[in-house]
């Protein structure tokens, strides 16, 4: 959840950093109270609440569900509530009824044949009963896909009329957002339901510098229709809904990392990792292109169609299938040869999708130099890089939050620009680089309570320079943490809440999975100075503060960063970062790099540590060398709770 507070982005709560379960669900009130601590307003200075829901999952209260009540609907006597009803959601009308959905604490409370997959993202339910949890359903796509009345092939959007629909667009708007009422500890407050490819349009548009842009949004929702992504029109403080994109990459990449082994949650991340030890052998141009694409070719199911396509040719290439589900014989050829080819399929799609995009532009006669993209696809790097080298637009803008941890931001800033009218904040490059750094700030008095909780077992040591201090012991190849005041918004570890290593040493690679009990082949990024990023990497884009491009390593010193194809996932680091800036500019002084392994702070299968007592936790369990927590450097007076 995230507070704003005159368009301005206040502070971020991601709410799986506090229940410690990642990718899970539901609201807490006691989060919601949290946030306003931090931002410093109380319950009567909200003007407006607006929700989103990620994957279609109900909006469930999980603690103290009678101190938040959320239904759907306008307050009658707040006039502009009742302007965003629109005759498409007329709750008598069948049609809202059909919106309606829902039944994920169904198969988590039932225990059926989905529960091995879902029980992680609602540990909750161990706990509490079902019936002691406040359930609202979700908006399933707000708009209908019958609104757009056309099967669209990817081609078919370079000629779509955008005078014409943006004509429509009070109407279509307004299928994008649902007026509720909202009763937050006794006191009632308007609220707005907002759809989720909205959400994260609006996340991306509102925290861009651009005042003009195309919005794209893609993630695994499944097409047709909005649900799976869209093509927006971002301009001043409003953001109008073009067409759907209808594609299917985005599901199909998970469902591809899953049959590989890699379990529902997280998959992506890891076919990402594996890919480049492959080649595209299966790669199929026809394949391209999104759901209607494949119906006109004949393939009613392209997910399926696309792994027995796989495995029918390598069948007949004579590939060894055994290894496929097993993920101890990963790195065999099969496995990787389909990563590869996924992500080429995946890859070509996307660039597509954006040259047809930019056609629809120049046709229209619509000049618009930068793209917003955001969506779980936009995490894809290789992907990113080459949609800007190869498409026609300039600038390519990526927030850090581009997968479903940015839909409350989004989804309030939506709300104050688009709804409330508010005019759009000018956005300095600097500003914009501090993005990111939006958890709570709150943890003072936590980290004292940590370190004198833990103080039998840590050492705290003076030391006069603490960045000076880290870089010392980066020199000396130890592994330290990096803990500095608020957390990253969105699942990279941006030097807040990051795990440092020495990346001139190839074992280190080695040293950094077995510490965080990951798999040996998985990859590592690098964090470089941004001004002496073309001293190490070639190719980069543009800059990446938000690690979100990838470069080709040039500088054959840091091997612990290189991948197999001898590219890297760059995060370009200014002063903006905060004391990762620092860190790099004295490792320069001693080793004569500007380069670290950066990678996030956290445990096997665990989201990123929001407190300070986690990251002593971790520090007392493992082989880590140095914890420097909120600038205070602790070490463990043994070794012997290892
Ligand atoms: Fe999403």
């Amino acid at each position: 959840m995230s507070v704003l507070i005159d368009g301005v982005p206040k502070c971020n709560l991601i709410r799986e950093r506090h229940n410690r379960a990642k990718h899970s669900f539901g609201i807490n009130v006691s989060h919601i109270e949290l946030a306003l601590l931090d931002a410093k307003i109380k319950l009567e200075d909200i003007d407006m609440i607006s929700i989103s829901s990620t994957q279609d999952y109900e909006l469930v209260v999980v603690d103290r569900p009678h101190e938040l009540k959320l239904e759907y609907g306008a307050y009658p006597d707040i006039s502009f509530t009742s302007s965003l009803y629109n005759n498409n959601f007329n709750k008598e009308d069948d049609s809202f009824k059909r919106l309606l959905c829902g039944n994920i604490l169904d198969k988590v409370y039932s225990k059926n044949n989905r529960y091995d997959e879902l029980k992680h993202i609602f540990p909750e339910h161990k706990k509490i009963k079902k019936e002691d949890l406040a359930v609202t359903k979700s908006l399933l796509n707000f708009a209908s896909i019958d609104f757009w009345g056309k099967e669209l092939c990817l081609k078919d959007i370079k000629y779509i009329n955008l005078k014409e629909i943006l004509n429509e667009k009070v109407k279509i708007q307004n299928l994008f957002h649902f007026p509720m009422r909202i009763n937050l500890k006794g006191r009632d407050i308007p609220g707005v339901a907002i759809q989720h490819h909205m959400a994260h349009a609006a996340s991306t548009f509102y925290n861009c510098i651009s005042d003009k842009s195309i919005i794209f949004t893609h993630d695994g929702g499944l097409p047709p229709g909005p649900s799976c992504g869209m093509i927006f029109y971002g301009e001043l403080n409003k953001i109008f809904p073009i067409v759907p994109n209808h594609l299917f990459i985005g599901s199909l990449y998970t469902q591809v990392g899953s049959f590989l082994g890699f379990g529902s949650h997280g998959a992506a991340g890891k076919l990402m990792g594996l890919a480049p030890y492959g080649q595209p052998e299966f790669f199929n141009q026809d394949m391209v292109g999104n759901i209607f694409d494949m119906r006109s070719k004949g393939f009613k199911n392209p997910r399926i169609d696309w792994l027995k396509y796989c495995l029918r040719s390598a069948r007949a290439k004579g590939y060894d299938l055994d290894p496929i589900g097993n993920t101890n014989r990963i790195l065999e050829p099969i496995c990787v040869d389909i990563a590869a080819s996924t992500q080429k399929l995946f890859e070509e799609t996307l660039l597509q999708s954006i040259e047809v995009v930019s056609d629809m532009c120049i046709n229209n006669q619509l000049d618009i130099a930068s793209l917003c993209y955001a969506g779980g696809t936009a995490l894809n790097c290789p992907a990113n890089s080459r949609l800007l080298k190869k498409s026609a637009f300039k600038r390519i803008y990526i927030p850090p939050h581009c997968d479903d941890s940015g839909l409350s931001l989004g989804g309030a800033q939506y709300v104050y620009h688009h709804v409330l009218n508010h005019a759009r904040l000018k956005l300095s490059e600097k500003s914009y680089l501090s993005i990111p750094y939006l958890g709570l700030s709150n943890y003072e008095n936590e980290t004292n309570e940590a370190i004198k909780k833990f103080e039998d077992q840590i050492n705290i040591e003076e030391v006069s320079v603490i960045e000076e201090s880290a870089a010392q012991d980066l020199y000396e190849n130890k592994i330290i943490a990096w803990f500095e005041g608020r957390s990253e918004i969105g699942p990279r570890a941006l030097g807040h809440r990051s795990l440092l290593i020495n990346p001139l040493f190839a074992e280190n690679w080695e040293r950094m999975n077995s510490l965080k009990q990951r798999e040996k082949w998985r990859p590592f990024a690098p964090a470089v100075l941004e001004e002496d990023v073309d001293l190490y990497f070639q190719g980069l884009p543009n800059q990446s503060p938000f690690m979100l491009f990838t470069a080709q390593v040039i500088s054959n010193k840091l091997p612990a960063i290189k991948h197999v194809d001898g590219s890297a996932r760059v995060q370009t680091v200014t002063s903006e970062t905060g004391g990762l800036f620092l860190i790099l500019k004295k490792f320069k002084e001693f080793s004569g790099i500007s380069v670290l392994l950066n990678t996030s702070f956290n445990g096997p299968k665990e989201p990123i540590f929001e407190k300070p007592a986690e990251a002593i936790n971790f520090l007392l369990t493992t082989n880590l060398d140095t914890l420097y927590l909120n600038r205070k450097k602790i070490t463990r007076k043994t070794t012997s709770s290892k």
